[in-house]
């Protein structure tokens, strides 16, 4: 049957139908294993009680009102959210492109309050991704994105991974920020050092930008800390955060300091389902766990078990495995076959994984896998690269 769907997606011939914990069933009835998490987004893996229970008690009283009234569940939500974070203020949204939308224009305006609207440049780096929109794209500056969609908006300025002097060679008077992913996810979990992170924060303060961070990836525990900047002690200015935020429930948020914040007042940003009733509820139950006694920590010893795994594959593997990068639970293994191959394999074992640039296979498990679901997923992976044929190097020989 042909889809009605735009085919934007290349879609795997292969749907589900219910889900529990890191384990999804088909609709064939079949068992995998999700180290994938809907792109980290299922951070509390699939069904958890609590975020079924507040969902439905929610989806009881009420779904929706707009955000010309108080919205309780989203004044608590924000403030865990600031109480937690470096943050003072939050803007809740449906998508991690929305957040970054609006990080943009939160950093844009900061300069416009302080009477410096000629400051709207923001220095990003290449191989990141921000999201789809228009500005997302622009600023991803991935060519792939771009071809085809018309004059891009102006004002951003790409820098290559890792180069801080070009990076200091592109700060200009227009300049206003730099937006970066801690940990580049879709570019292929690279991690910027913790030393350059810090080099940015004071880059920024040296010459009046904002520092943003793009955390939509990288934030709700997924690194084994409640956001990866925390790894290098110090904070963003602005950032933006989804995907794990609302378990599976569409929620982003655009989190900032007060003075950053400072040019985003009444009637200059708005978002019709941004931080409704029962998105923010579910947001809460979300934090219930993640913010629970030990979670966080839970996470870093699971992602350390796993890396530990995955670099005794490589050691054994080293002809089909060329590195293993990340950190906590948002790990790479960049394959020497060719990922799509990789992750194609993987499924076949019943093991989902996500593809990424740089020739590289995410795991991105549920923050609540368990010991016994990382030694299945090695084991899985094992013989995923049996199927590739032990080195990886003659593909498809076990099929
Ligand atoms: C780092 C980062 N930023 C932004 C986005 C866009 O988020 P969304 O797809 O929710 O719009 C993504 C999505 O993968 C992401 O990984």
């Amino acid at each position: 049957m042909t889809s009605s769907l735009l085919p934007t997606y290349a879609r795997a011939k292969l749907a589900f139908e219910r889900g529990e914990g890191a384990w999804l069933t088909s609709t064939e009835g079949e068992r995998y294993l999700d180290f994938g998490a809907g792109i980290a987004v299922a951070s509390l893996g699939h069904a958890h009680p609590h975020l079924v229970k507040a969902l439905a008690a929610q989806a009881q009283r009420l779904w929706h009102v707009s955000n010309l009234f108080e919205i309780p569940q989203a004044e608590l939500l924000g403030r865990r959210l600031t109480e937690a974070s470096f943050a003072d203020f939050v803007f809740f949204t449906n998508s991690g492109t929305e957040a970054i939308e609006g990080a943009i224009k939160t950093a844009r305006r900061y300069h416009f309050a302080s009477g410096r609207p000629e400051k709207f440049r923001i220095i990003t780096i290449e191989g990141a991704f921000h999201g789809r929109t228009i500005a997302a794209v622009a600023a991803g500056g991935n060519p792939k994105y771009l071809e085809g969609f018309g004059p891009m908006p102006e004002g951003f300025d790409q820098v290559p991974f890792g180069d801080l002097a070009a990076m200091k060679a592109a700060i200009g008077p227009q300049t206003c920020a730099i937006m970066v992913e801690p940990i580049q996810g879709e570019g292929g979990i690279r991690a910027i050092p913790l030393a350059q992170l810090q080099a940015m924060r004071q880059i920024c303060d040296a010459h009046g930008l904002l520092l943003i961070f793009d955390e939509v990836q990288t934030g709700m525990g997924r690194t084994g800390k409640l956001f990866a900047y925390e790894h290098a002690g110090i904070a963003p200015d602005i950032m933006a955060t989804a995907k794990g935020l609302g378990g599976g429930f569409p929620l982003g948020a655009l989190l900032t300091t007060r003075e950053a914040g400072k040019g985003m007042v009444v009637g200059t940003h708005g978002s019709t389902f941004g931080g409704n009733p029962l998105a923010t509820a579910v947001g809460n139950a979300v934090l219930d766990v993640v913010l629970g006694e030990g979670f966080i920590d839970r996470v870093a010893r699971m992602g350390a078990l796993l890396k530990q795994g995955l670099l005794e594959l490589m050691a054994k593997h080293p002809t089909a495995i060329a590195e293993i990068r990340g950190e906590g639970l948002m790990l790479g293994i960049a394959a020497r076959p060719p990922v799509q191959e990789f992750v194609a394999a993987a499924l076949k074992e019943k093991l989902i994984l996500i593809p990424a640039a740089d020739n590289v296979a995410r795991l991105l498990p549920p923050l609540v896998v368990g010991e016994a679901e990382i030694a299945e997923a090695l084991v899985r992976l094992e013989a995923t690269l049996a199927r590739l044929g032990g080195t990886g190097l003659r593909r498809g020989a076990a099929e």
